[in-house]
């Protein structure tokens, strides 16, 4: 047996972190880390809320990430990849990264730093984030804490198109480039999950709120010594459950014609959210948009709709460069992100990878959510054999039959 004066030629101390979040964020090497750690700081209706998707299977979520998992990756393995540069283009400005962060509504329930924490993480890794009509900060507030950040606002069209003209006219005095009109949330989603657990704003005094008080202490305390949650830029509608409220303030009766509409108060780039076929791309150029972003809102809304990533091919050839094509739905890793890209996506949008980050360690958690991203990227590129994201094409990728 070494002698301790000889164990310390061996061994090194490892480095201590006093911060428990602060280490188990160190140590998560995925965004499924990070999940792991939502899951048990975060009560299980507000963990449930972010993690679900709609229908008995939840198939539309499962699809489009099984989809992710069968491409298979080519590479070139001659090509000299010291300087690999993940920066691109999106909507006419530079993204350090070829991802944004995509508008969710009740974001301050996952952590009270909410919005705030997102915006901080943003401007500082140069990404562009899309606030949600649905979210926690005002407009100002969000602009406030995120000056420099690469601002987008998502939008919601309710029946009364008042509200929604000044939320446009707010967003565009704030600073914000890009507005997302949300076409495929004109009736909730079946999230049985939120039934299940009977969420609501505000959360419902039950016995096992105070169960789970004891199970989430911090989650609890952080929740009743901030500020109230509400929807910050809902004015009057502020409670009930998510599905009630998007049926009483939403219209089912959106068309071509409220896109055209928006198009004529709306003077920056303009996206149209949640289209899911080559003919609703087409139309909604034609009226106007900017760009599609392929969607079906991360499996919330219609089960079993069409895998978005599957659509990307089709699309960029109809539109044949006169509109942008984005894409999100069940990305978890950089790989996935490479892979839209070469496929032809211009840019992609992650929605759970960094609300996992938040819900595990809110400002803290997103920057790691985003590293972990970001590092995929870079390291998925170096492999593939390139170095920019203008070098990525399809025959990088293709689709493997059956898993
Ligand atoms: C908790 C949560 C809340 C969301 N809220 C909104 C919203 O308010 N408006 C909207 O257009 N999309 C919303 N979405 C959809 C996202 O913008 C995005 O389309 C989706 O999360 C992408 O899928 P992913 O989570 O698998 O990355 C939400 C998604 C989640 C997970």
């Amino acid at each position: 047996m070494p002698r301790p004066s000889e164990l310390r030629e061996l061994l090194r101390p490892a480095p201590f972190t006093l911060d428990a979040t602060e280490r188990r964020l160190n140590r998560a090497a995925s965004i499924g880390d990070l999940r792991t750690l939502a899951r048990r700081r975060a009560p299980r209706a507000v963990f449930d809320y972010t993690d679900g998707a709609a229908g008995v299977g939840e198939l539309a979520l499962r699809r489009a990430r099984e989809t992710f998992a069968r491409l298979e990756f080519h590479p070139t393995v001659l090509t000299d990849v010291s300087g690999v540069n993940t920066e691109t283009t999106i909507l006419g400005k530079p993204s350090a990264q070829p991802f944004a962060l995509a508008p969710t509504g009740f974001t301050r329930m996952m952590h009270t730093e909410g919005e705030r924490a997102v915006v901080k993480v943003a401007q500082r890794e140069r990404i562009p984030y899309a606030l949600s009509t649905m979210g926690t900060t005002t407009i100002e507030d969000f602009a406030a804490a995120g000056p420099d950040a690469r601002k987008w606002f998502q939008l919601y069209l309710w029946r009364d198109r008042a509200p929604a003209k000044d939320l446009v006219e707010r967003a565009a005095a704030a600073g914000f480039d890009t507005l997302m009109l949300t076409l495929d949330t004109k009736v909730a989603g079946a999230r049985l999950r939120d039934v299940r657990n009977g969420l609501a704003i505000p959360p419902q005094l039950t016995l096992r709120t105070f169960l789970d008080g004891a199970t989430h202490p911090r989650w609890w305390f952080d929740f009743i010594t901030t500020e109230p949650l509400t929807f910050a830029n809902l004015a009057g509608a502020s409670d009930g459950t998510p599905g009630v409220l998007i049926d009483r303030v939403f219209d089912p009766a959106i068309t071509l014609a409220d896109l055209e509409w928006l198009r004529g108060h709306w003077p920056h780039k303009l996206v149209a959210k949640g289209v899911q076929s080559v003919a609703d791309a087409k139309a909604v150029v034609a009226a106007g948009a900017d760009a599609v972003l392929l969607s079906n809102h991360g499996g919330r809304q219609l089960d079993r709709a069409p895998v978005p990533l599957e659509l990307v091919p089709a699309v960029r050839e109809e539109l044949d460069g006169q509109a942008e094509v984005l894409v999100d739905t069940g990305i978890t890793t950089g790989a996935d992100v490479v892979a839209a890209m070469a496929l032809g996506a211009h840019g992609t949008l992650v929605g759970r990878a960094y609300l996992y980050g938040l819900m595990a360690g809110g400002e803290r958690g997103v920057a790691r959510a985003v590293r972990i991203l970001a590092d995929e990227v870079a390291r998925t590129m170096a492999l593939l054999g390139v170095t920019e994201i203008g070098q990525l094409r399809p025959d990088h990728v293709s689709l493997r039959p059956g898993r």
